[in-house]
């Protein structure tokens, strides 16, 4: 998979594209990351890439030429499953969605800043607009690091133990159960005894109605048909 990253700030990604499971996709080959800094597009003789609003308002607005000439260039390159803009009035992100991008074979993200990007941009390119919550951040990098991490991780072959993304939180509607290591007791604080059983079958069982318990106390909306 390719993933194009359109921002104004590029060093944004150095941190969580250089670690742990993201890290590790890109070593293997399994995706690619590029990242496109929008003001080596800009035209203007101080590379500027924002501009005040028509019509007056507060706040600057990202302006369409840099960021129109970047996605046209990788256009003409390779076609692009889905052209993403990162913005809290995009759908909500969940699980559905990020195992269904990890499906695709190249992506583009925008991220943007100010009070938004000019409309034009939605209107010609835009394809699809996520957000990751329903608050306000100063601009979608870290929405497009959240995204990212999310659909990387389910691609098959990312994690070792690939039984490991499906049987994460959400991939069955279910919050995951309880997990423990060593020591078996800590300070008097023990670990379930089932889960020194050995018993395979046992244990299973006891996972699913943890996950179950779990689920109806925190998220009872995940367990309604109504979805
Ligand atoms: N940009 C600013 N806020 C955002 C959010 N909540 N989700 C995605 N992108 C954003």
């Amino acid at each position: 998979m390719r993933i194009d990253i359109l921002t104004i700030f590029p060093e944004m990604f150095d941190s969580p594209f250089g670690h742990s499971i993201i890290k590790r996709a890109k070593n293997k080959g399994i995706v690619k990351i590029f990242i496109h800094n929008i003001r080596d597009y800009s035209l203007t003789k101080n590379k500027n890439v924002d501009d005040y609003a028509f019509g007056g308002g507060a706040g600057m607005v990202m302006m369409i030429e840099p960021i129109a000439l970047c996605i046209e260039k990788l256009k003409s390159e390779r076609t692009y499953d889905d052209i993403i803009y990162m913005s809290p009035d995009g759908e909500l992100l969940n699980q559905s969605i990020a195992n269904h991008l990890s499906m695709y074979n190249n992506l583009i993200i925008l991220c943007g800043h100010y009070k938004g990007i000019d409309e034009r941009v939605r209107e010609a390119y835009i394809t699809r607009e996520i957000s990751i919550g329903d608050y306000v951040l100063s601009g979608g990098e870290l929405a497009a690091a959240v995204l990212c991490d999310s659909i990387i991780r389910v691609i098959p072959g990312v994690l070792n133990d690939e039984t490991s993304a499906l049987s994460d939180s959400f991939q069955n509607d279910l919050l995951s159960p309880p997990v423990y290591t060593r020591p078996a007791n800590y300070k008097g604080m023990k670990v379930p005894d089932i889960l020194l059983s050995g018993n395979e079958k046992e244990i299973q069982k006891w996972k699913m109605s943890k996950a179950m318990e779990r689920t109806a106390l925190r998220r009872p909306d995940l367990l309604s048909d109504d979805d």
